[in-house]
């Protein structure tokens, strides 16, 4: 039974197809099974360093983000992580329950900090903590997320169970991931390889929420693909999956397909069985009207609502009170369990 589920996203920059496909267009389809806690993480954020100026108006775009593609952000909680001091706390006591070796493992963090390990900061090592400590201070049961995040999740499972063994106490729910099988893990227009990224040089390589009908037939007619035509049902497997060997093999093809897939809200044979035979043109040319329908409206919601300001911070200040009420007791029985004396 799902009982609370929590999601975060980090208000770095334009949001791109990847965080609509992947988190937010998931988090719409949930938001009727429980009250959800929808966490900016701004303290995520400045592991790279951030204008400041830039990532308080980028903390507001994620709201009106929210709301323009569908989120009811009266019945859920939406708060920007650094509102709520018990988030650094717990992290910090999660930091001393996790294992360096725990952290080494953790593929994100490789591919962000690259080949100049020891000039990334302290903070996009030990993030994976924090997300434990978002995730934790609620006793949240589910999160959605994409594929990319699965590894984090794990380590907070790990976390959790560490923590209840080392005070031998069942405290932490183990959380779950919530990843729809029908969630792309949607790549890069001009990679088919990379995970569309807003990290990534070249805006070619995204479609961004606020993008305007011609950049995104642009943008689709330069994506990559190969010279075959588009393949048939029979790139399935018996659990209608893509074949992997595909999937290595043509993986631009698989990624336009998908992603028309998950905006159209059809199973992929469906949409295999439209495009069998066909030119990439065709499927582009598809693709690009079904995104102009699906995101020029988002896009045009979202600058209406950044009009009002006023609007946008009412939600963030009534979320954080909201958060710290259900993060209040979960902390102070954290405090009492490791031994930190309080004094009144
Ligand atoms: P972030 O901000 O990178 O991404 C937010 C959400 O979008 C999903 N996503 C994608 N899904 C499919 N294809 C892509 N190309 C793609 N790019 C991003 C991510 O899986 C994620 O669900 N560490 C997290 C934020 C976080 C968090 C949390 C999430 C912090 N604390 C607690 C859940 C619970 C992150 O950097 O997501």
């Amino acid at each position: 039974m799902i009982k609370r589920i929590l999601s975060g996203i980090q208000p770095t920059g334009n949001l791109h197809l990847g965080n609509y496909l992947g988190a937010i267009h998931q988090w719409v389809k949930l938001q009727n099974d429980a009250t959800c806690l929808f966490c900016i993480v701004d303290m995520h954020a400045i592991t790279n360093w951030q204008d400041p100026s830039q990532l308080k108006q980028q903390v507001r775009e994620m709201v009106a983000a929210f709301i323009a593609c569908g989120i009811d952000v009266k019945r859920h909680i939406i708060f920007n992580q650094s509102q709520v001091p018990a988030h650094a706390q717990l992290a910090w006591v999660l930091n001393c329950v996790a294992r360096v070796g725990w952290l080494d493992r953790m593929t994100q963090f490789k591919e962000k900090a690259g080949k100049n390990r020891e000039n990334a900061s302290v903070g996009l090592y030990t993030y994976p903590n924090l997300m434990a400590a978002d995730i934790l201070l609620y006793h949240t049961t589910h999160v959605p997320v994409g594929e990319d995040q699965k590894q984090h999740l794990e380590l907070a499972r790990d976390i959790a169970q560490k923590f209840n063994n080392d005070y031998n106490i069942n405290f932490f729910p183990l959380p779950e991931p919530l990843i729809q099988s029908a969630t792309p893990r949607v790549m890069s227009l001009r990679d088919g390889k990379k995970k569309m990224s807003k990290s990534e040089e070249s805006d070619y390589s995204r479609i961004n929420l606020t993008d305007n009908a011609d950049t995104i037939v642009l943008k689709l007619r330069k994506a990559k693909t190969d010279p075959l035509p588009i393949a048939g049902n029979d790139i399935l497997d018996e659990h209608k999956k893509i074949k992997s060997i595909i999937i290595e093999e043509r993986p631009e093809m698989v990624n336009l397909l998908k992603i028309y897939a998950a905006l159209d809200d059809k199973p992929l044979d469906k949409i295999l069985e439209q495009f069998a035979g066909k030119q990439f043109s065709d499927l582009k040319k598809e693709l690009a009207d079904l995104m102009v329908e699906k995101i020029i409206p988002i896009g045009k919601t979202l600058s209406e609502l950044l009009a009002d300001i006023s609007y946008i911070d009412d939600i963030l200040s009534e979320g954080k009170k909201r958060a710290m009420d259900l993060a209040a007791p979960i902390w102070s029985a954290v405090e009492d369990i490791v031994g930190f004396l309080k004094i009144r």
